[in-house]
């Protein structure tokens, strides 16, 4: 018998297609690499996927975030609601646009902010509600835009994991506020890193364009391109978070696979769904009762009550088979720095600290094949019911 192990199952792997190396390798050869020709094209099809809505690129999800927060013009300590069940970017943006993180326990059973015990955490410094649509599940738009509508509450959805999800039979980017996407590689789609923001404001469009580049009032086009006037002017100090042709290129054949992309990966969980259906080892994504389509983004189960092994345990043997398992996420009120900060205690949120301490994300990209599949199940099957 041969000692090889079998090859890595990575928990996510990008898809980029010939098309998409070619458009780099023209890029490369263009003359133009940085933010221009490609990256508007980018620009224009992300807008007309949603809509009309305006897309402005950024470098990624956590500077669209940041450049959206500050959009808001938040005095000292405003605040923001929103879900501890997310990475990290998502509290850490609000802090760095001046404001503070309020956060509402999750629903545990769609794991997506619990929409009923919003209205509580107002106070006279809420400014705005920033949900996340966890794992690619749409958050309820509908409850959340009609608290903020009362309260006069701006909405910022972190759409890290949902570009390509619809609420109600629309999709997630086509209506409502400010959402901002991801393109980081092991999204839905990706530009190597990279990310959007999307508005139908044209006040956040400037503002956005301002904040993406150093505050300066004109584009390298306007500037640079055929006609361009080398002048211009700084409205405010402004950031170095513009996304480059090299990036575009990749999110330009990207873009038009995201549909192939999401039924992939709709295919896959459902398989998973099935598979795991009777094991009371596992507690299963659960989807809510209003209308919607998920991204599938990631695959995450949690550890039922019934687990004779412990997440973290888990996690490793099926790292010592050969097999990549992710960690979306630990409560993000756990961490040092904001307990410090804020006073959060463990206790505070127990459906995140409690789905923190039992959820694993299983590997699901959309080039997987059935047999590296049923080698996830096995194995994991082999994990929870034989030790
Ligand atoms: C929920 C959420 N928000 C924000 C981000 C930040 O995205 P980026 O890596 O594009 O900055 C991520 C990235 O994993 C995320 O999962």
């Amino acid at each position: 018998m041969s000692d090889t192990p079998p090859p890595f199952i990575p928990f996510s792997k990008p898809n980029i297609s010939e098309a998409a190396i070619e458009e780099v390798v023209s890029c490369l050869r263009s003359g133009w690499i940085t933010s221009g020709p490609r990256m508007q094209r980018f620009e224009d099809m992300l807008t007309a996927y949603h809509e009309g809505r305006r897309a402005l690129c950024v470098s990624s999800a956590t500077a669209g975030l940041h450049a959206a927060l500050l959009t808001l013009g938040l005095q000292s300590d405003e605040e923001i609601i929103t879900t501890p069940l997310t990475f990290v970017a998502t509290l850490n943006t609000i802090v760095l646009a001046g404001g503070k993180p309020v956060l509402v326990d999750i629903d545990p059973t769609t794991l997506n902010i619990n929409v009923n015990q919003i209205e509580r955490a107002i106070t006279p410094r809420t400014r705005a509600i920033m949900p996340v649509h966890f794992a690619g599940l749409p958050a309820d738009l509908d409850a959340i835009y009609s608290i903020a509508k009362k309260h006069g509450l701006r909405v910022v959805e972190d759409c890290a994991h949902a570009i390509g999800a619809s609420y109600k039979g629309k999709r997630i980017g086509s209506f409502g506020d400010l959402q901002v996407m991801s393109f980081h590689p092991n999204k839905n789609i990706t530009t190597g890193e990279g990310g959007a923001v999307i508005t139908d404001s044209i006040d956040t469009v400037y503002a956005i364009e301002c904040l993406r580049f150093h505050g300066i009032d004109r584009t390298a086009a306007e500037r640079m391109g055929k006609g361009g006037s080398q002048y211009y002017d700084v409205v405010g100090p402004g950031y170095k978070y513009n996304l480059t042709d090299m990036q575009a290129s990749l999110g330009i054949h990207q873009l038009p696979e995201l549909g192939n992309y999401i039924e992939a990966r709709t295919r896959i969980a459902k398989r998973y769904m099935e598979a795991f259906a009777d094991w009371p080892e596992l507690v299963l994504p659960a989807a809510p009762d209003y209308a919607h389509t998920h991204a599938w983004h990631l695959f995450t189960p949690r550890l039922s009550d019934k687990a004779a092994v412990g997440r973290d345990w888990l996690i490793e043997a099926m790292k010592r088979e050969n097999i990549g398992v992710g960690l979306h996420y630990q409560a993000a009120h756990v961490f040092s720095w904001y307990r410090r900060n804020f006073g959060w205690q463990p206790g505070d949120m127990p459906n995140a600290l409690q789905a923190g301490e039992r959820i694993f994300s299983l590997p699901l990209f959309p080039t997987m094949t059935d047999g590296e599949q049923e080698r996830v199940i096995k194995t994991l099957e082999k994990i929870l019911h034989k030790r």
